[in-house]
């Protein structure tokens, strides 16, 4: 058997293997509220076979969302949808995470595929439009160079204490859906990625200036967030491992929050990089593996991601120690069934991943043509 398609065991939960659908924003919700969409969208990869199905970036408050479309766990009227994908997840195989969030200052920006806020009045009684000034840790905007972003409010000590209050109650939430992993957003440019990161963070009080006092905001959250969350239940963090940008956030110094975070009670690293305007960062094939390497060697477990998608290269991110777990994004888009495939590419004659409404169906079709025999 590959490692690919090997159990994983995590505190108490066992992973069917080691295959991860990255979060994704599906900018879908209406006030936060899961629906039909995320349930067709994240059921899919549960019949097809991935170990763990991460949901996307959630709110922890109305107004950590990226935008007006993202789901959000601040209020207890959004667990029942959201235990209902759960619960689907499960009965299906994967194990279910959640990403819980705080954009920052990139908060209240308009839906990916519109053009801007160009919501006609009709539109935003349909979808439930909403927007807000954001907070972040200085009063800098994320960028002048593309519109859609809003000069922040500087957060005080109260709003600090308050977010991370949010990352808790949050998390009981997620508890109460059934959620097996929880996973917090510290990547991409977000909130706690702009209290790390000198481009955003100018404070000059114990939350910003050294890289002890810009670590802070984050070890706070993941104190809370573990402080809610059950001990049996394995705790994620992504970060961008680096900023990409000249005077930010490094390799190095991830390699010195992954410690901080473990000695913290995290498990698992999911490490990205970029989120920064201006950042040099070139994506291609494997582009964030030698990333998960690095951090990897703070003695945490990592999820390696970015353009992965041919099953060897997964199983030999695996093989030579890069990462614990290899997540997919686009990929699953484009094919859901990625991690059926795989372990047929890896593994040949198995067919264990097919839900049972399938499975010896497709065995019979491949005896008949002569497949994976
Ligand atoms: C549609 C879409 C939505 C995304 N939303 C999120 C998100 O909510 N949180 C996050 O951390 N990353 C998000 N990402 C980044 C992915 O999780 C992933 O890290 C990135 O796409 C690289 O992986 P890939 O090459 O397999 O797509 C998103 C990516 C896509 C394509």
């Amino acid at each position: 058997m590959s490692l690919l398609f090997s159990p994983l065991a995590l505190r108490d939960l066992t992973l069917r293997n080691r295959t991860v659908i990255a979060p994704m924003c599906q900018y879908s919700a209406q006030h936060g509220l899961a629906n039909e969409w995320h349930f067709v969208h994240l059921g899919r990869f549960a019949l097809g076979g991935f170990g763990l199905v991460i949901l996307e970036a959630t709110g922890v408050l109305p107004e950590a969302r990226i935008s007006y479309g993202d789901l959000g766990l601040w209020d207890d009227g959004q667990i029942a949808p959201l235990k209902r994908i759960v619960d689907f997840l499960h009965a299906e195989g994967s194990a279910a995470g959640i990403q819980l969030a705080h954009a920052g200052r990139k908060a209240s920006t308009p839906i990916a595929w519109r053009n801007g806020f160009d919501e006609t009045a009709q539109d935003k009684l349909d979808y439930a439009f909403e927007a807000w000034t954001p907070v972040a840790p200085s009063p800098i905007i994320h960028t002048e160079r593309h519109p859609g972003y809003t000069v922040p409010r500087e957060m005080t000590v109260a709003d600090i204490a308050a977010t991370v209050q949010a990352f808790a109650a949050a998390t009981s939430r997620a508890d109460q859906a059934g959620f097996d992993v929880v996973e917090i957003h510290g990547a991409h440019g977000y909130l706690i990625n702009q209290f790390l990161s000198p481009l955003a963070n100018k404070r000059t009080d114990a939350y910003g200036g050294s890289r002890e006092n810009r670590m802070r905001f984050g070890l706070e959250v993941i104190d809370a967030v573990r402080a809610a969350w059950p001990a049996n239940k394995p705790l994620f963090i992504r970060i961008s491992a680096t900023d990409g940008v000249e005077g930010g956030w490094t390799v190095e110094d991830s390699e010195i929050f992954a410690g901080e975070a473990k000695a913290r009670g995290v498990d698992v690293v999911h490490v990205s990089s970029g989120g920064f305007d201006g950042a040099s960062i070139k994506p291609g094939p494997l582009y964030q593996v030698q990333l998960a390497r690095a951090v990897r060697s703070a003695g945490v477990k990592t999820v390696a991601v970015g353009l992965i998608s041919d099953p060897a290269d997964a199983e030999r991110i695996l093989a030579e120690g890069d990462a614990d777990l290899v997540a997919f994004a686009r990929g699953a888009l484009e094919d859901p069934n990625w991690a059926i495939h795989a372990h047929h590419i890896l593994d040949g004659a198995e067919y264990d991943l097919w839900p049972k409404q399938a499975r010896n169906r497709i065995r019979d079709k491949d005896r008949v043509l002569g497949l994976r025999q």
